[in-house]
């Protein structure tokens, strides 16, 4: 194996092609794009509950980016519009996800706005549905004999309400929560909205030729 020029070239050329295809092209075209029109900046609690969501990993099990309805039901499930590039202008790191061990999160805002329902969710999910297999997170939470004035106590379920005082919710938990209800992606995307319509323009080919069919 003395050859190892041509090997050299030959591997330059298909990273190269990978990294232009894959990074810049894609990279240029988000930078036109620019912020959704509709989409506001994150609040100082909503940014600081971000930052809680992305140290807890609630992206190992959730995503956010409902799909388009040629390819995925995710309208019907009541997870939102499909997304547009602009809609994550704020986000850095994104949290787009892949899995979907849990609902999509990009409009649960929309879905379930009361901060006591996502507060008693967050401390147990199991109080809220049984079956649940989401993980607790009862730190973001403290125990105490009674509630101060300003503190947000935690409606439980006798089976998991201590049996003495109550459970507050720790400021983390209420920025977490700050953020889910501002998670509202419904406003009209641009436009303009860059998002993978592959799907969309197979769909149309598919139909014009059926059109074509039943013309014959
Ligand atoms: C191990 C996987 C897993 C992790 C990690 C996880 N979740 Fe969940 N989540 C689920 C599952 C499963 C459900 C559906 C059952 C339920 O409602 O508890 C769910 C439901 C939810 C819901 C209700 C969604 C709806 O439409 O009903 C919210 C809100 C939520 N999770 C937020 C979070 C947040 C915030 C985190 C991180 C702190 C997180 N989850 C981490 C699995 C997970």
């Amino acid at each position: 194996m003395n050859r190892y020029l041509p090997l050299v070239i030959v591997s330059l050329a298909i990273l190269s092609f990978a990294t232009l295809l894959l990074v810049i092209i894609p990279g240029m075209q988000i930078a036109k794009s620019g912020a959704s029109p509709g989409l506001k900046p994150y609040t100082v609690a909503e940014a600081r509950g971000r930052a809680v969501y992305v140290s807890m990993g609630c992206l190992y099990c959730h995503s956010q980016q409902p799909r388009d309805e040629a390819q995925a039901p995710d309208g019907e499930r009541g997870w939102g519009r499909a997304s547009v590039s602009g809609d994550y202008a704020y986000d850095t790191p994104h949290q787009l996800g892949t899995m979907r061990t849990g609902p999509d999160l990009m409009n649960i805002g929309d879905r379930l706005p009361s901060q006591g329902w996502q507060l008693t969710h967050l401390y147990q999910p199991r109080a809220i549905a049984s079956w649940s297999i989401m993980p607790a997170y009862p730190y973001l939470f403290a125990h105490k004999a009674k509630a101060d004035p300003g503190d947000v106590v935690v409606k439980l379920p006798p089976a998991y309400a201590p049996k003495t005082g109550v459970i507050v919710a720790k400021q983390d938990a209420l920025d977490l929560v700050s953020y889910l209800q501002g998670m509202k992606h419904d406003y009209a995307p641009p436009t303009d909205g860059l998002r993978d319509d592959g799907y969309e323009l197979m769909a149309a080919q598919q139909h014009n030729n059926d059109a074509a069919k039943a013309s014959k």
